[in-house]
């Protein structure tokens, strides 16, 4: 299965990528995580990317394409894979489509997560993160059973960077403008397929897989 996760910031992309790779098991893409997982390493893209990503702006067009496109060359995507993040502009959207048709390929589901503002703000503010296995939380819809402490691995929970309320606001307007077209754009393909993930997650989920099949 070939997916894109398309939403705004906080929407529960990462969330529902979790489940759907346990389900399809193909691997979930996360531009954003590799982005942060480069700034970790101190390496030259993360460099690059993390003052962006602090200011909740994308990070250029260029840095982007290229490197999802090495991924989605890599052996572990062969069978499909979850697009969680990208494409995020038309131009991205135009890049992975040409990408496709070199490998003769097509996208299976565009998965659109609607949510509102407010709770996006609540989302992404309550949100935190495991330090060393990267599972996320949110202090009030899905707490882990200890305060502070990853369920999986015991790890310490921190907060992202980005997501104060200022940078989230500024994240939330940065999709309305250059990502949101998107859905217009997968529209015409017939690929999209809209799901209101405002409500739980297990219903969100649920939802998802009756949708695009077992
Ligand atoms: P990225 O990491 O992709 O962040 P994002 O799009 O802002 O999305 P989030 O990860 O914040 O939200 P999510 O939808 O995954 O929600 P989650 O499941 O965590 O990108 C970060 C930055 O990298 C960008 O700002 C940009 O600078 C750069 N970047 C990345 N890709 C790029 C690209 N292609 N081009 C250019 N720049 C790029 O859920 C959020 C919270 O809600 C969690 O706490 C969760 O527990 C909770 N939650 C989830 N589902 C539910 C539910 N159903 N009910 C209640 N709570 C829920
Ligand atoms: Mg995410
Ligand atoms: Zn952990």
């Amino acid at each position: 299965m070939r997916a894109v996760l398309l939403g705004p910031p906080g929407a529960g992309k990462g969330t529902q990528a979790v489940k759907l790779v346990e389900k399809y098991g193909v691997p979930q893409i996360s531009t954003g995580d590799i982005f942060r997982k480069n700034i970790k390493e101190g390496t030259e893209l993360g460099k690059k990317a993390q003052e962006y990503m602090n200011a909740g702006e994308l990070v250029p067009d260029e840095l982007v394409v290229d490197l999802v496109k090495d991924r989605l060359m890599q052996e572990d995507c062969a069978n499909g894979y979850l697009l969680d993040g990208f494409p995020r502009t038309i131009y991205q959207a135009e890049e992975l489509d040409k990408f496709l048709a070199e490998q003769g390929q097509k996208l299976d589901a565009v998965i659109n997560f609607e949510v509102g503002h407010d709770e996006l703000i609540t989302r992404l503010t309550g949100r935190r993160i495991c330090k060393k296995c990267g599972a996320s939380y949110h202090i009030v819809n899905i707490p882990p059973k200890k305060e502070g402490v990853c369920d999986k691995c015991g790890g310490e929970l921190e907060q992202r960077k980005d997501d104060t309320v200022e940078t989230a606001e500024n994240r939330i307007s940065v999709y309305r403008e250059s990502t949101a077209p998107l859905i217009g754009y997968y529209e015409k393909t017939g690929a999209l397929k809209n799901f209101n993930a405002e409500r739980d997650h297990e219903i969100v989920f649920n939802e998802i897989v009756a949708e695009i099949g077992e």
